[in-house]
């Protein structure tokens, strides 16, 4: 006998990237709005339209700190539908991070997360650090007093991060302090870097959607619901409690001894 790929074409479709695309059956629960509240799909679309109006704002954003506030006012004031396109720019990230964590709950309490979907959980928790690595490096992009102070805070926390701080906080500011270096990191990683991170995993996390046969189907009544029986597992396990508890203000007061 050939290889399986060949004989049974849904096999096929479900071990290639670019074949499962082709339509399939699911089954009909899975269809239920309520079983996932399209909140995978409402991402997809928020996605798009960040990297449609993100394309169009590039027409007029200048990334350097003389100018990048004066073409955010040009682009506001003087051109055509400039606001607007800001606008759903700005709203679209923001309601990202909330659908998306909202899809992370959603597949956590559907306990979504076992195999055969458990690589597929992990490419996710890889999307969700994208879209908030996305939305803290566009938000220095303006270079308002909004923009530059808050920045300046969320940068000077990282200095606290016991052993790793200090070196974390320079590389992302590209320097000691905020200037050209963190505008120009922070725009690169904004247009370039993280979309084409979020370009290529997400059709992987939508081929392994369709690897694992589609979404998961609702437990049986009187199945044991897994996040309970995880956080039982966890309280019955004191000493690992314990250990986190006790010694992680142990490494916190060895690395900074004078507070
Ligand atoms: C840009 C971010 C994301 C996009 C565009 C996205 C998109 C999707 C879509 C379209 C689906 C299928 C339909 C649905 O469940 O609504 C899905 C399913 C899934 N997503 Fe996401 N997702 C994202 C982030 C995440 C995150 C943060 C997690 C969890 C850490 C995650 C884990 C999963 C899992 C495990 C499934 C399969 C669920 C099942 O079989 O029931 N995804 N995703």
């Amino acid at each position: 006998m050939g290889d399986y790929r060949e004989t049974v074409p849904e096999r096929s479709a479900a071990t290639n990237l670019i074949l499962h695309v082709h339509p399939r059956t699911v089954p009909e629960q899975t269809l239920k709005f309520t079983l996932s509240w399209g909140l995978g799909g409402m991402s997809v679309v928020l996605v798009c339209l960040l990297a449609l109006t993100g394309l169009l704002l590039l027409f007029v954003y200048e990334p350097s700190i003389d100018h990048a506030y004066a073409s955010i006012l040009t682009l506001r004031d003087e051109v055509m539908f400039g606001r607007w396109i800001r606008n759903i720019h700005h709203w679209s990230a923001n309601i990202l991070v909330i659908v998306v964590f909202l899809h992370l709950l959603r597949v956590f309490f559907t306990g979504a997360f076992h195999a055969p979907r458990r690589l597929n959980w992990i490419f996710g928790v890889g999307l969700f650090f994208l879209v908030l690595f996305s939305n803290f490096t566009g938000y220095l992009l303006p270079w308002d007093q909004l923009a530059y102070w808050a920045i300046t805070i969320c940068t000077s926390m990282v200095a606290y991060i016991p052993g790793l701080g200090d070196g974390l906080q320079k590389m992302i500011r590209g320097g000691a302090e905020i200037g050209p270096a963190t505008l120009s990191g922070f725009f690169a990683l904004h247009i370039a870097m993280l979309p084409i991170a979020l370009a290529l995993l997400m059709p992987f996390h939508f081929w392994h959607v369709r690897k694992a046969g589609g979404l998961v189907l609702p437990a049986a009544p009187g199945t044991p619901i897994y996040p309970l029986r995880k956080i039982r597992t966890l309280c019955r396990n004191p000493i690992c409690l314990f250990g986190f508890i006790r010694f992680y203000p142990c490494v916190w007061v060895r690395r900074f001894p004078e507070r």
